[in-house]
């Protein structure tokens, strides 16, 4: 059984169709992809507006047109998408029917005329609503979507969405422009601002598991939390795109956004209600109550090769050709952040991301303080932990201590295991994009970025981030597929995160 077949799902797909026949009244849809010919859109673009076509998600009248510079055919589209679109035995016949209902149209990003040359293939498909999504490099996102508003709005009832990647913008002042540029051009309502992790089956999970637990509401603060630890790490490094990472470095490519939205999902309130604007108001909250990050409060790392002889070789960041020599970007980064509000004031929330790691694990730890008067042997029992892993093998789990099983009487560490993996055998997740860009159909906030969450998210990082970039401190080499500089975990302790390596997860038993 996959997720499509199960009863609950086909409710929710069914539940799905019905608000998007209501949101569309019926009316078709035009889908532009801009920057078709780019890597964003051949890899996770096409191959999900497929998988969204395949199980029958869009709407019935759902085209979609891809616009770039380069002189493509839908042909050429197809050919570059395919590796990615896992097409299954069988789906030959609706491949063929989904590229049957594309287009491509080529013009440049600033002439106004090539636009309407888009225009006029979209006009095309009746009057349909719109969406544009943004696959560009930010380098032209003001002229693109000047031309949008220009020449490729609907003139009618119909709608228009545009969908924003990041980068948005490189620090305050450039995101503030980008934002009162698009301002100027559509409503706040028009704009979704995609942070993908927000499509991220665990990320969306925490607003359930927080909400809807009572066991949880009253230890989900200063009294019982000692620590918080959102972790992202890859096991690769840049792998010829350094070119464009130098220009970020690891705390504009991940820790503001990804890091960061996770941190505010954790940290809010309970809003009044699921409405996306009840929830983003929360998060703004508690990204208004945290201070700019201190420097003294960040471990930078930067990846070194691997030729110790032993298993594979490995380059470093600065063998990558694409990186300028001699470059000091980051590819690791540790911050400590204080959200000073009445439940958090004192808990120390240590967001930590690196590239060229041991292993690919996102996830959020929540470490709860010491038992008080404990009456075991001195250092016995440890800290409870919850762990809601992200990604691989989505899971939440519970460190706990429990008696040693037997005889005698001794705690051990132990685990409540909500692994989806057994637990949801069947059950396969959506792709994050396959979420949001549904989200978009249907017209539905909740998963994207407001501006004033970003420009608060930009606010806490551009003091650091300029700093880093005026004084450009070294960062601390680490060798590729290490744990990253052992600082990091220095900074851990210092911060009060108690880490004894005692625990030990038993895999055999599943
Ligand atoms: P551990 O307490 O063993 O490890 C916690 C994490 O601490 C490690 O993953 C490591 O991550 C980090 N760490 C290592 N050294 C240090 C250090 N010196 N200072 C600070 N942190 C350090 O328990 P886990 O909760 O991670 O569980 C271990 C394994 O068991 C995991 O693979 C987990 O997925 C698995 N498990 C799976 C369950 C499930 O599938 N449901 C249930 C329970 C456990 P890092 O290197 O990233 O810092
Ligand atoms: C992107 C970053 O936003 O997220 C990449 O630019 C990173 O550097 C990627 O690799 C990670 O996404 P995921 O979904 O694979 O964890």
């Amino acid at each position: 059984m996959t997720s499509m077949d199960s009863p609950a799902t086909k409710e929710v797909l069914s539940r799905i169709r019905d608000s998007l026949e209501q949101e569309g009244h019926g009316a078709s849809h035009v889908f532009v992809v801009l920057g078709a010919s780019g890597d964003l859109a051949k890899k996770k673009i096409y191959p999900t507006l497929w998988w969204l076509f395949r199980d029958g998600l869009l709407p019935p009248q759902t085209f979609f047109i891809g616009y770039a510079r380069s002189k493509l055919t839908v042909e050429a589209i197809k050919k570059q998408c395919i590796p990615h679109m896992k097409v299954k035995k069988g789906e030959e016949a609706k491949v063929e029917q989904f590229f049957k209902l594309n287009e491509y149209v080529a013009g440049s990003y600033d002439q106004a005329e090539d636009f309407s040359k888009l225009n006029k293939a979209i006009k095309q498909k009746g009057d349909p609503n719109r969406l544009f999504y943004l696959a560009l490099p930010p380098s032209v996102f003001e002229t693109v979507t000047l031309n949008l508003k220009a020449v490729c709005m609907s003139q009618k009832d119909k709608w228009t969405r545009i969908i924003v990647e990041k980068p948005f913008g490189h620090d305050l002042d450039s995101s503030n422009r980008l934002s009162a540029h698009l301002a100027a051009l559509f409503s706040e309502e028009q704009l979704y601002r995609i942070d993908h992790y927000l499509g991220k089956e665990m990320v969306q999970n925490l607003m359930v598991l927080r909400f809807g637990n009572r066991i949880f509401s009253p230890v989900w603060n200063r009294d019982n939390v000692a620590s918080v630890v959102i972790s992202f790490k890859e096991p690769f490094g840049t792998q010829g795109r350094g070119g464009y990472f130098d220009q970020f470095g690891i705390i504009r490519d991940v820790m503001q956004n990804h890091l960061l939205q996770i941190l505010t999902l954790v940290a809010m309130e309970k809003p009044p209600s699921t409405a996306a604007e009840d929830i983003r108001n929360e998060k703004v909250k508690v990204l208004r109550s945290i201070q700019p990050i201190k420097m003294d409060e960040v471990v930078l790392g930067q990846y070194v090769g691997k030729k110790d002889g032993k298993g594979e070789e490995k380059d470093g960041y600065l063998d990558d050709p694409t990186v300028p020599k001699g470059s000091v970007t980051p590819t690791f980064a540790t911050a400590v952040l204080f959200v000073r509000n009445e439940r958090w004031d004192g808990v120390p929330f240590i967001l930590r991301c690196g590239k060229a790691l041991n292993e690919r694990k996102a996830e959020v730890r929540i470490q709860f303080s010491d038992v008080a008067g404990d009456i075991f042997p001195a250092g016995e029992v440890k800290r409870n932990e919850l762990v809601i892993r992200v990604q691989p093998n989505e899971a939440v789990y519970m460190k706990m201590m429990t008696k040693t099983p037997g005889m005698a009487i001794e705690c051990e560490e132990s685990e409540l295991d909500l692994s989806y993996g057994s637990r949801y055998k069947d059950v396969k997740l959506p792709d994050a994009y396959e979420r949001l860009i549904l989200d978009v159909f249907m017209g539905s906030q909740i998963h994207f970025v407001r501006s004033d969450e970003l420009s608060e998210a930009w606010r806490i990082f551009t003091p650091l981030l300029h700093q880093v970039d005026k004084e450009k401190p070294k960062p601390i080499p680490y060798v590729y597929g290490s744990r990253g500089p052992s600082e990091a975990d220095d900074l851990f302790a210092k911060k009060g995160f108690k880490y004894t390596g005692t625990y030990r997860w038993n895999s055999d038993k599943k």
